[in-house]
C-alpha cells in the first residue's frame, strides 16, 4: 500500500467514520491507537495524520495524550473537536472549559477562503458540533479561518506546517458537505490520489494469499452470509481448487438457504464445497428447550463439533480462512464515555476454539462492511447474496420464541419467505438494515370462513441501522404491511394473527431473544 492516512483513535465514537469517509475519497485508511510511537507512524510513511475526537478533556488527569514527537513528522495534520485541543496543549495554544456546551447543528462562516482545506466549498457551511472544551488561544504560527456563533477558531491552519484543526466534525451525516472538507485534506493537502478501489484491491490481495497458502489447502467455513461468501469467492479467485468451503445446514436455516449456497457457489463459481446436513442433530439437541441463552450455546458448541468433524474429513488443510472485517480488529479504546468500546465484544459470539490448529487467513481483515459488498460485487457474486440483510449465527431459533419444533420451524420458514418476497418487490429489502418474521408462543382465537380458529402469531419486524449498535423500526406502508399480513395469515397454516414491530434499539433489541 503505497498512499495511506492514519487517523489515532482518541475515544471518539465517530473514529471509524472517519476512516471509512477517507476510503470514500479511495483512499487508504487506518486507525491506530492514540499513543501508537511516532517511530512506529513514521515507518508506515503515511501521507498524513488526523487526530480524531474523544469524550476527554486534554486537561483530564488520564487525558489519552498522543506521542509528542507525532508533531515533528513534518506531515500534514488535522485534528479534529478533541484533535485541535491537542495542538493547543502540545504547540502553545489554551483550552479552557467552555461556560456552554455546544451541540448539535451550527453555522459555519469561512473567513479566510484561500484555506485550501475550504477549497470549493461555500462560504457558510452547516455543521455539527459536539464538544464542551473550548480553543481560547491559538499556538503560535496558527489563525483562524472559519467562525461559528459560539467560536471564533471552529477551524484554524498552519499553513507553514499543513497543520488544520476542526472545533467540529466533518465525518458525520449532519455535515453535509465535510466529506468535501476531508477530500481537500486528503487530496490537495495531503496529495494523494485516488487508488483505493476494490478493483485494485482484488489484485494486492490474491498475490497475498497466495503467498501466504503457497501450494497448502485452505478451509473455510461458509454461512451464506455476505462475509464468508466474499471472503470464499476471494480466496477462490487465489487459490482455486486448494479451497474447500464447509456449509453446516444446522436445521435452524431460512427456506432455499442451503440450494442458494450451493447454486452460486457449486454451480457457478465452481468452488469444492462439502454440503453437511446436521440439522437432525441441532435439532434433537434443543429440544425441550426454551431459555434463549441455552439455545445460542447448544448452536454454538454443536456447531464446533459438526465443524471440526467435518474439516478431519476434508483432509489435511493447513489454513483456515474467516472473514473477519475491520472492524472486529480496531484496538478499542478503552475511555470512559465511548459507547463504541463498551459495546464492542456483544456478538463477539460462535468464534472457533484456538485449539483447531490452522493458521488463518482473513483476507476482508482491513476492509469495512461497505467495501465487503463492493468487493463481492467486483468479484461476480450475485446482489441476492451481495446485498443480504445480517442473518444471526443461532439463526430461526431466535425467532421462534420458545421451544423449537420441526412444525414451527415450518411455520417461520414460510411465514418468513413472504417477508422476504414482498420487502423484495416492494423494493424495501434492500433499503433497510433487517425485514424478517418472529414466531410468538401464544395462541389466539380467530375466524376463517365459518370456522373458529386457535393459531400462532407471526410479528413482522423491520428495522433501520447503520451497524446494529442502535436501530429504529422502520414506518413501513400500510399498503405493505396489509399484503404481508394478507398473505401470512392466508398462506401460513398455523398462523391467524399478526402483529408489527414498533420497538427501537435501545431499548429492544433487534432479534426477539
Ligand atoms: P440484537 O438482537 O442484539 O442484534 O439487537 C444486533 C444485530 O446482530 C445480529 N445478531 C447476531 N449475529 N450471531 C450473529 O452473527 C448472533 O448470535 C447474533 N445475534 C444477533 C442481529 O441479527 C442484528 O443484526
Amino acid at each position: 500500500m503505497t498512499e495511506q492516512i492514519i487517523i489515532l483513535d482518541f475515544g471518539s465514537q465517530y473514529t471509524q467514520v472517519i476512516a471509512r469517509r477517507i476510503r470514500e475519497c479511495k483512499v487508504y485508511s487506518v486507525i491506530l491507537r492514540y499513543d501508537t510511537p511516532a517511530a512506529k507512524i513514521a515507518a508506515l510513511k503515511p501521507s498524513g495524520i488526523i487526530l480524531s475526537g474523544g469524550p476527554s478533556s486534554v486537561y483530564a488527569k488520564k487525558a489519552p495524550l498522543p506521542d509528542k514527537r507525532i508533531f515533528q513528522l513534518g506531515l500534514p495534520m488535522l485534528g479534529i473537536c478533541y484533535g485541535i485541543q491537542l495542538f493547543a496543549q502540545f504547540l502553545g495554544g489554551k483550552v479552557e472549559s467552555g461556560q456552554k456546551r455546544e451541540y448539535g447543528k451550527g453555522a459555519l462562516k469561512v473567513k479566510d477562503r484561500s484555506c485550501r482545506l475550504f477549497a470549493r466549498l461555500p462560504e457558510t457551511l452547516q455543521v455539527w458540533n459536539s464538544h464542551g472544551d473550548k480553543l481560547t488561544k491559538l499556538p503560535p504560527g496558527f489563525k483562524p479561518v472559519a467562525v461559528t456563533e459560539n467560536s471564533h477558531f471552529a477551524a484554524i491552519e498552519n499553513r507553514a506546517r499543513k497543520m488544520f484543526g476542526l472545533q467540529f466534525h466533518p465525518e458525520v451525516a449532519h455535515t453535509p458537505r465535510g466529506k468535501e472538507i476531508l477530500a481537500n485534506f486528503v487530496h490537495t493537502i495531503c496529495g494523494c490520489g485516488k487508488n483505493w478501489t476494490m478493483h485494485n484491491y482484488i489484485e494486492q490481495a490474491v498475490q497475498a494469499i497466495r503467498s501466504q497458502a503457497g501450494k497448502e489447502r485452505v478451509i473455510l467455513g461458509l454461512s451464506g452470509g455476505v462475509d464468508s461468501s466474499v471472503a470464499a469467492a476471494l480466496i477462490h479467485r487465489a487459490v482455486g481448487k486448494q479451497l474447500t468451503c464447509i456449509f453446516v445446514n444446522n436445521g435452524v436455516l431460512r427456506g432455499r438457504e442451503a440450494e442458494v449456497v450451493r447454486r452460486v457457489f457449486v454451480r457457478h463459481f465452481k468452488i469444492k464445497l462439502h454440503y453437511v446436513n446436521a440439522s437432525k442433530l441441532f435439532l434433537s439437541r434443543l429440544r425441550g428447550v426454551t431459555d434463549p441463552e441455552c439455545k445460542r450455546k447448544i448452536i454454538g458448541k454443536t456447531f464446533i463439533e459438526v465443524f471440526e468433524a467435518a474439516t478431519r474429513r476434508a483432509g489435511n488443510a493447513k489454513f483456515l480462512a474467516q472473514g473477519t472485517l475491520y472492524p472486529d480488529v480496531i484496538e478499542s479504546v478503552p475511555i470512559a464515555g465511548n459507547p463504541a468500546a463498551m459495546i464492542k465484544s456483544h456478538h463477539n459470539v460462535g468464534g472457533l476454539p484456538k485449539k483447531m490448529k490452522f493458521q488463518l487467513v482473513e483476507p476482508l481483515k482491513c476492509l469495512f462492511k461497505d467495501e465487503v459488498r463492493e468487493l463481492g460485487l467486483e468479484l461476480g457474486l450475485p446482489r441476492e447474496i451481495v446485498l443480504r440483510q445480517p442473518y444471526p449465527g443461532p439463526g430461526l431459533a431466535v425467532r421462534i420464541l420458545g421451544e423449537v419444533t420441526p412444525e414451527r420451524l415450518q411455520i417461520l420458514r414460510n411465514a418468513d419467505t413472504i417477508v422476504v418476497t414482498e420487502m423484495k418487490n416492494a423494493g424495501w429489502y434492500y433499503r433497510i438494515w433487517q425485514s424478517f418474521a418472529v414466531l410468538l408462543p401464544v395462541r389466539s382465537v380467530g375466524v376463517m370462513g365459518d370456522e373458529r380458529t386457535y393459531d400462532y402469531t407471526i410479528a413482522i419486524r423491520a428495522v433501520e441501522s447503520q451497524d446494529g449498535m442502535t436501530a429504529d423500526w422502520v414506518k413501513l406502508p400500510y399498503e405493505l404491511l396489509e399484503k404481508l399480513a394478507n398473505r401470512i395469515i392466508n398462506e401460513v397454516k398455523g398462523v391467524n394473527r399478526c402483529v408489527f414491530d414498533i420497538t427501537s434499539k435501545p431499548p429492544g433489541t433487534i432479534e426477539w431473544e
